[in-house]
């Protein structure tokens, strides 16, 4: 059984404990690596689980539904809680450490009265949909970090503005840790894996489909310039009455900026969608020609 471990104290001494009994003559600091979830745990977060356990020799998932980046009209409550299959699937997996604290570990006096905030990218795309989600996506992550203080951080390619950001917050704050990103792990008909899926009923889950179609023919038609990879895209969600479009977007994956017309080269083409009351985002990275 992983130990699952509530407060930061004990997680700390565990880690200090563990880290001393892992140490050997050529590898006196073994490496630490942190997979940061909010459970509801899905094969997306084992390949994250599994790039951690190829990194390092001691592995740390925290599962912590973080209220900081949830806003007012969104699902925090709705947000599934599962923590009792999550740790044994943690368990077959071989992981050493759940680290799953209450909000009052977490937050002792209240919302933080500081914050990290996420900028200019954290105002466009999920952050103007979200507004304060990135802000509080930030500073549980920074906490998680200076709880752990893991040598290696994992995060999806799905949630790409997050990963983008969190590399942005550890190189402008020097964060001392190195941020690994896995790609999406997919349904067979291409729906990314995402907790919110289960939400879908069966029609909703169908029409859910259009999101990789459209981020695929996006792909198709990315030879032929920005225009016609977000045409092909809009033209198979339009065709699809039950997914209502939030965003779709093409951005410099260095920058996270909106090309233009003319751009040249690597894009990611990121897409947010509503399907009956569930939220879904993806993305896909291509090569505009
Ligand atoms: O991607 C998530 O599940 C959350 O945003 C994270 C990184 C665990 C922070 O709460």
């Amino acid at each position: 059984m992983p130990a699952v471990v509530e407060t930061i104290a004990g997680l700390r001494s565990q880690l200090r404990i563990a880290a001393a009994e892992a140490a050997t003559a050529s590898s006196p600091q073994p490496l630490v690596a942190l997979v940061p979830t909010m459970g509801a745990l899905h094969d997306g977060h084992l390949a994250l689980v599994q790039r951690a356990q190829e990194s390092a020799a001691i592995v740390v998932v925290s599962i912590f539904i973080n209220p900081l980046q949830f806003g007012s009209s969104e699902d925090l409550d709705r947000y599934p809680r599962t923590v009792d299959t999550d740790v044994e699937c943690l368990r077959a997996a071989g992981v050493q450490f759940v680290f799953a604290p209450t909000i009052a570990d977490m937050y002792p006096t209240g919302p933080t009265q500081t914050r990290v905030v996420a900028g200019d990218i954290g105002a466009v795309l999920e952050g103007n949909s979200r507004p304060g989600h990135f802000d509080g996506m930030l500073t549980v992550v920074s906490k998680l970090l200076n709880i752990v203080t893991p040598d290696i951080v994992v995060f999806g390619e799905k949630d790409a503005q997050q990963a983008f950001l969190v590399k942005r917050m550890v190189a402008d704050l020097d964060i001392d840790v190195v941020v690994e990103t896995v790609p999406t792990i997919r349904e067979d008909d291409g729906l990314a894996l995402s907790s919110r899926n289960r939400f879908l009923d069966g029609n909703q889950r169908t029409a859910a489909t259009a999101l990789p179609r459209a981020l695929e023919a996006a792909a198709s038609s990315a030879g032929a310039g920005t225009d016609a990879a977000l045409s092909a895209a809009r033209s198979v969600l339009e065709a699809e009455p039950a997914v209502e479009l939030d965003y779709l977007a093409i951005v410099d994956p260095e920058t996270f900026l909106a090309v233009d017309a003319e751009h040249r080269g690597p894009a990611l083409v990121l897409v947010a969608a509503r399907v009956g009351t569930t939220r879904l985002i993806d993305n896909h990275a291509i090569h505009l020609g």
